[in-house]
C-alpha cells in the first residue's frame, strides 16, 4: 500500500518516485484524501530535490488526467498552440497568433490572466468592448473552423490539479521550481488539445528563470514532456531583462498589437513574433524552413492579412472591431504623465520586473488572483536599452486613473531606469532554440 508520508520521505531523501506513487499522491491531494500539509511538504521536497524526466512526465500525465482533455478533433488540420512563461510588455500572442492563422495554421488557444508583474492575454482581449472570452467548446471549435483562430479562457475542468497545486505553491514559496513549472505549463498545454506547442521561455530579471542555465533546463524539460506526449514541441529562449515591447497594460497592449499588425511594431516585439511564428508554421507542416516561414509571416504582415485575421476573431467573439482602428473606443486613462530626462544619456537598463510591478500597482495587474484590474492604465516605454535620450525627452508615459497611485509609483519607475553617459550595446534578444534532440544557441 502506498502512503503519503512514505512518498514524501522518498522525495525528501532524493529517491526517484515511481509512476504509481506520483499518481497516488496527485489523486489524493485533489480529492482531499491527502491533507494540504502533506502536499505542502511534498512540494517543498520536490523544490529541493527536483525531479528527473521520467518523474516529471509522470506528474504531468497525472495532472492532465485530473480533468478533461479538450477534444479538438472537430477542427480540421494541425492545431497549433503557443505559450509564454510570463513576460512584461509582451503582447506577442495578439500579434503572432493572427499572423500564423492567416498563413493557414488553425489556432485554438486557451489563455490565462495576468498575475503579479506579468500580463495575461485574456485581460488584454477584455479591453476590447464586447469581447467574450468564455465560450462553450462548440462555439470555440466553430470559430476556429470558420475563422481559423479563437482565443478563450481555460475551462474550469482543464487540469484542476494545477489550480490546487498552484494555490499551495503560491503560499509555500515553491512556485519557482523547474519541474513544478514544467508540469504546470505542459499539463495545461497538453489538456488544451493542440498538436503543436511552441514555447516562449523567458530569461532574465523579469522572468521566473533569471539565468540561461535554468531557462535551458526548463525548456528541455518542457520539450521532453511535450514530445513524450506525442505533441511536436519547440522552445525558444527569449530575453526578459527589459520589457519586450513598449506598452504595459491592457488597453495599451491591444493598441501595440494592432500597430504591430499594421506594420508599425517595435523591433524587439516583431523579432520574437517572427521567431515563434516561424516555428509554429514549421511544426504545423505549412513551411519547410525557417526562411520560408519567416517570409510567409512577413507577407501576412505587409498585406494586412494578419490584422484582418485579428478583426475576424474579435468580431466572431462579439468584440467591437472599430476599437481596433479608433483606439479612443478602448478604455482610456484620465492622467497621462511624462517622465522626462533631466539630462542627456543612454538607457543602460530597464528593470522589467519593477516596471511590471509598477503597472500592477497602477491597477493594470493583480497582486492576488481575486484582485480587480483597470484595463485603461499602465505605461508606455518610449526609450529602450541602448537608446540615446536628449534632456527633456520623455522616457516613460504613465497612464493612470488615480493621482495618488501615479505619485506612488513614480520613484519606483525612476529607479527601474538606469542610465549611462557611455554608449550601451543592445542585449541579445533570442538566446537559443530547443527542439527534440537538438539545442541550438544563437
Ligand atoms: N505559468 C504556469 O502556468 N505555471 C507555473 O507554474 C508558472 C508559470
Ligand atoms: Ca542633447
Amino acid at each position: 500500500m502506498i502512503r503519503a508520508v512514505d512518498v514524501i520521505r522518498k522525495k525528501r531523501d532524493g529517491v526517484p518516485l515511481a509512476d504509481d506513487e506520483i499518481d497516488y499522491f496527485l489523486k489524493g491531494c485533489c480529492s482531499g484524501d491527502i491533507p494540504d500539509y502533506q502536499t505542502a511538504a511534498f512540494l517543498m521536497a520536490t523544490y529541493f530535490r527536483g525531479m528527473n524526466e521520467k518523474e516529471v512526465f509522470s506528474l504531468t500525465d497525472s495532472m492532465v488526467r485530473s480533468g478533461k482533455v479538450v477534444d479538438l478533433s472537430g477542427i480540421k488540420g494541425t492545431k497549433v498552440d503557443k505559450h509564454s512563461t510570463g513576460g512584461v510588455a509582451d503582447t506577442t500572442t495578439l500579434v503572432v497568433c493572427p499572423l500564423v492563422a492567416s498563413c493557414g495554421a488553425p489556432i485554438a488557444k486557451m489563455s490565462g490572466r495576468g498575475l503579479g508583474h506579468t500580463g495575461g492575454t485574456l485581460d488584454k482581449l477584455e479591453a476590447i468592448p464586447g469581447m467574450k472570452v468564455s465560450l462553450t467548446l462548440d462555439e470555440f471549435v466553430n470559430i476556429v473552423n470558420s475563422v481559423g483562430i479563437s482565443i478563450i479562457s481555460q475551462t474550469d475542468d482543464l487540469v484542476p490539479a494545477d489550480k490546487k497545486l498552484y494555490s499551495l505553491r503560491d503560499v509555500t514559496a515553491t512556485v519557482d521550481s523547474i519541474p513544478l513549472i514544467a508540469s504546470s505549463v505542459m499539463s495545461k498545454k497538453i489538456a488544451g488539445g493542440s498538436d503543436v506547442i511552441v514555447l516562449d521561455v523567458k530569461v532574465g530579471k523579469g522572468a521566473f528563470m533569471k539565468d540561461l542555465k535554468d531557462a535551458m533546463a526548463l525548456a528541455k524539460m518542457m520539450v521532453n514532456i511535450g514530445e513524450t506526449s506525442g505533441r511536436r514541441t519547440v522552445a525558444v529562449l527569449t530575453d526578459m531583462n527589459q520589457p519586450l515591447g513598449r506598452a504595459i497594460g491592457n488597453s495599451l497592449e491591444v493598441i501595440e498589437a494592432c500597430e504591430a499588425l499594421k506594420g508599425r511594431g517595435p523591433s524587439e516585439l516583431m523579432e520574437v513574433c517572427l521567431a515563434l511564428g516561424s516555428y509554429m508554421l514549421i511544426l504545423a507542416g505549412i513551411a519547410q524552413s525557417f526562411d520560408i516561414a519567416s517570409k510567409m509571416l512577413q507577407d501576412a504582415l505587409v498585406s494586412g492579412r494578419g490584422m484582418d485575421k485579428l478583426k475576424e476573431m474579435v468580431k466572431a467573439q462579439g468584440g467591437d472591431i472599430n476599437a481596433l482602428e479608433d483606439y479612443s473606443l478602448l478604455p482610456q486613462a484620465k492622467i497621462k504623465y511624462e517622465l522626462k530626462a533631466q539630462e542627456d544619456f543612454y538607457i543602460s537598463e530597464l528593470d522589467a520586473e519593477k516596471l511590471g510591478l509598477c503597472a500592477m500597482k497602477l491597477g493594470a495587474g493583480r497582486a492576488k488572483k481575486e484582485d480587480k484590474i483597470d484595463l485603461a492604465v499602465g505605461m508606455v516605454i518610449n526609450k529602450k536599452v541602448g537608446d540615446y535620450v536628449n534632456s527633456g525627452e520623455s522616457v516613460v508615459t504613465i497612464h493612470g486613473n488615480d493621482e495618488r497611485l501615479v505619485e506612488e509609483v513614480l520613484p519606483e519607475i525612476k529607479s527601474a531606469v538606469k542610465t549611462s553617459k557611455q554608449k550601451v550595446a543592445k542585449g541579445k534578444l533570442i538566446h537559443a532554440v530547443v527542439q527534440r534532440g537538438l539545442t541550438q544557441f544563437l
